[in-house]
């Protein structure tokens, strides 16, 4: 409104939708599940780690030639990198203004008493920090290989085994799945109310689905560490 009496021009829909609180939200929720299905994905391909060397680099080498000869070279890799760069800004930035909002929306003479944000806000907020650092780590970990002391270019069965053979790469990864676990558990189902799936009887059955995806991508995720630190892979 404020923008139209300023301009004398009536701003677009989706400007209308980006300004207000569940506009944000529904951005948040979309990105989230997006992020979501990468994960899965993600997951699962990593427990081929399980069936040897040449199945995981396999694997790694299938995922530059998908959609070959159509697409060139690493070009289906690429869309899905772009894919999850923009959800990832659109989660972030999203989740940062509403922050914003919710801070100055806080009465000013409550000051003294300090109105604190709940647990489960708290719990995402640092979370998604957690995993905002973690992802920088990861990639200069086994994408780009800069921080992998014995990392071998092209070889990321071997760089896995590089990266949990230290204790602070199995610290890093450790934690990092666990703040992904509590913020998949909350922002899942957050995700599913903003988007309207909630109700008094679906509620029951989305916080199992919650609890369950959350469960489950913690546990596939951090077999892998586990199973190098145990000689289960080596
Ligand atoms: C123990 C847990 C994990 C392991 C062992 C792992 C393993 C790997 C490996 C080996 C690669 C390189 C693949 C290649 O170059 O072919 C990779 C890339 C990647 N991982 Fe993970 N990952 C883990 C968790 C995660 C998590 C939790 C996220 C997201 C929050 C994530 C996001 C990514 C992304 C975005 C890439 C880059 C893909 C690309 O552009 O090439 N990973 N991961």
């Amino acid at each position: 409104m404020a923008l139209a009496t300023r301009t004398g021009r009536r701003p677009s829909t989706t400007r209308t939708l980006w300004d207000s609180s569940v506009g944000k939200k529904s951005v948040m929720a979309v990105s989230g599940l997006v992020m979501l299905g990468y994960l899965v994905a993600h997951m699962l391909g990593n427990l081929k780690i399980f069936f040897g060397a040449d199945e995981f680099n396999g694997y790694a080498h299938w995922l530059r030639t998908l959609g070959s000869p159509f697409l060139h070279h690493e070009w289906a890799l690429w869309i899905v990198r772009v894919a999850l760069l923009a959800a990832v800004v659109a989660h972030a930035v999203s989740a940062y203004q509403l922050s914003r909002r919710d801070i100055k929306a806080r009465p000013v003479k409550y000051a003294h008493k300090r109105r604190r944000a709940s647990y489960a806000t708290r719990t995402m907020r640092w979370g998604g920090i957690i995993l905002g650092l973690f992802i920088v780590w990861h990639l200069l970990d086994l994408t780009t290989l800069t921080v992998n002391e014995r990392a071998w270019a092209g070889h990321p069965y071997e760089n896995v085994l590089a990266t949990f053979s230290t204790w602070y790469g199995n610290t890093i990864y450790i934690v990092a799945m666990a703040a992904l676990g509590l913020h998949i558990r909350h922002g899942f189902w957050s995700a599913a109310q903003t988007l309207g799936a909630g109700n008094a009887r679906r509620d029951r059955a989305l916080k199992s689905l919650a609890n369950t995806l959350a469960l489950v991508l913690f546990a596939g995720f951090v077999s892998v560490p586990v199973a190098v630190m145990t000689g289960v892979v080596s």
